[in-house]
């Protein structure tokens, strides 16, 4: 057996699954958001590392297996959260997260040190306020004495294995997500660390996601029940662990991910594509590969946003079935789901969400229809940068709950254009990093073998080509709202 934990921003999720990739048992705990300020984001790293042993605990006395059956653990985690440890291995602060906005200032000074150029040359990617780079910035200008203490920065899940183990490592998927990682090398960037005034020697050594890099120590296997001789493998950013959960692994895969937010991410086999940083470039999970992403940042978040004020008695399942009732297009109503900003295509933390074309005759079902409509077109602007930089998409691999309604799996074949594929074997990222266990442990000989075996395909959603036609219209003017709305919101 092996056991995958995908350490999220609400909860953190435990897997067990045997050799074949069959689920056995799972756990979840769930711990809360810090919103000291407006725009902060935080959590207490020790919360973690308390709810993940609680979590396991409850799988292995859920299920039963032997813990000394279980061979191999590894890790899923949020990207981009900063952890900060003093020269003894303790906390300094609470963990400043991904969804964190503090940071606008500092990515603009970040452009002014390194020059815009430089850093997509090295990083790959923008400078955005949920990166790893710009918190440590924060830090360094507004808590020095914080900043002075700190002999090694963490990612959060770098930080709970550090705490199962005793051992400090960053693979390089998450590293990616820092914006002092060299993507294409594979090593921390001297240059940026000089030109941004921060000892390189603050980072933590790299690893391979699928390395084992100890085994589980004394005092975790007392409060879990697992045995001390349970390797532990690196793992992956919790994007990356969703990719190879979903079996993307080769060129050509795509994936779409609607949660909270909504991800479309496509896998790249090589580290010299150069998307202008209109989209993340990040190195997967699987060695020396790479995948690019785009995201909605309000994606499920709009839907449930919508149930919560406005059909606060109704079911998603109820709310999304009846939808099949309203025509494409909502009657002529369109959403822009800009609820807390956008990340891609426009990167702008001030831009706000609309309804364009209200009429008197509209129905709940209208709006509904519409909001489902406009998480999609978003999704679709990902998609469509990724073909205008040459990409070919005629597949998709849908997941989350916008794979959990056919209508709306249907509507992500009409916008996207593209054959939708779901998943029998949903279990998301935590999946992703029991395969990285499997993988490491020697049952399979390659990532792709491990999938071929763990994952599983229900359905697929062919696009109707009429719908397609209606779409691209509809499209066409959803893509104008942002100009036209964008100085309204300032
Ligand atoms: C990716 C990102 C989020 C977090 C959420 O860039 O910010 O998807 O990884 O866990």
């Amino acid at each position: 057996y092996v056991i995958g934990i995908d350490l999220g921003t609400s909860a953190v999720k435990t897997v067990l699954v045997n050799t074949k990739g069959e689920l056995c048992a799972k756990a979840t705990k769930n711990y809360p958001l810090l919103h000291g300020k407006t725009g902060y984001s935080e959590q207490d790293p020790n919360e973690w590392v308390q709810q993940t042993a609680s979590a396991l605990h409850e799988l292995l006395s859920n299920s039963k297996v032997n813990s000394e059956d279980i061979e191999g653990i590894s890790y899923s985690g949020q990207m981009h959260g900063l952890v900060l440890l003093d020269k003894n291995h303790n906390l300094l602060r609470y963990s400043i997260l991904w969804n964190d906005t503090r940071t606008t200032t500092q990515c603009q000074r970040l452009y002014e040190m390194i020059g815009e150029r430089r850093l997509l040359e090295i990083t790959k990617n923008q400078a955005l306020e949920g990166f790893t780079l710009p918190k440590l910035l924060w830090v360094k200008e507004h808590e020095p004495e914080i900043f002075e203490q700190t002999a090694v920065f963490m990612l959060p899940k770098d930080y709970l294995r550090f705490k199962m183990t005793g051992v400090i490592h960053s693979e390089y998927s998450d590293a990616a997500g820092t914006l002092l990682l060299n993507v294409n090398e594979k090593n921390w960037s001297e240059e940026i660390c000089q030109l941004v005034g921060i000892d390189v020697n603050i980072c933590p050594p790299l690893v391979e996601s699928s390395e084992c890099v100890g085994t589980v120590n004394k005092e975790m296997a007392k409060q879990t029940g697992l045995t001390t001789s349970t390797k532990v493998f690196a793992g992956g950013a919790d994007n990356a662990c969703g990719a190879i959960g979903a079996g993307i692994l080769l060129s050509g895969e795509t994936l779409c991910s609607i949660g909270t937010s909504g991800v479309v991410l496509s896998y790249e086999e090589r580290s010299d594509r150069d998307f202008a940083g209109k989209v993340h470039y990040f190195n997967h999970g699987k060695e020396n590969a790479f995948y690019t992403m785009g995201v909605t940042l309000s994606a499920g978040y709009s839907l449930s946003w919508f149930r919560d004020n406005f059909a606060e008695n109704e079911s998603f399942e109820n709310m999304v079935a009846n939808i099949d009732k309203v025509p494409i297009g909502a009657n002529g109503l369109l959403f822009t789901p800009y609820l807390v900003g956008e990340r891609t295509p426009h990167a702008d933390a001030t831009i706000r969400g609309s309804f364009i074309g209200m009429d008197a005759f509209h129905k709940k079902g209208d709006f509904t229809r519409a909001v489902i409509e406009g998480i999609t077109f978003s999704l679709n602007e990902s998609i469509e940068i990724f073909r205008e930089n040459g990409k070919e998409i005629t597949s998709i691999v849908s997941i989350g709950g916008g794979a959990k309604s056919d209508t709306w799996l249907q509507i992500q074949a009409d916008v996207f254009n593209a054959k939708i594929i779901k998943l029998s074997t949903e279990q998301g990222p935590a999946l992703g990093a029991a395969m990285l266990a499997a993988y490491g442990c020697g049952w399979y000989n390659s990532l792709e073998e491990c999938a071929g075996s763990f994952i599983g395909i229900s359905k697929t959603y062919m696009p109707n080509l009429g719908n397609v036609e209606v779409y691209k219209q509809l499209y066409a003017l959803y893509k104008e709202v942002y100009d036209q709305t964008k100085d309204l919101s300032k």
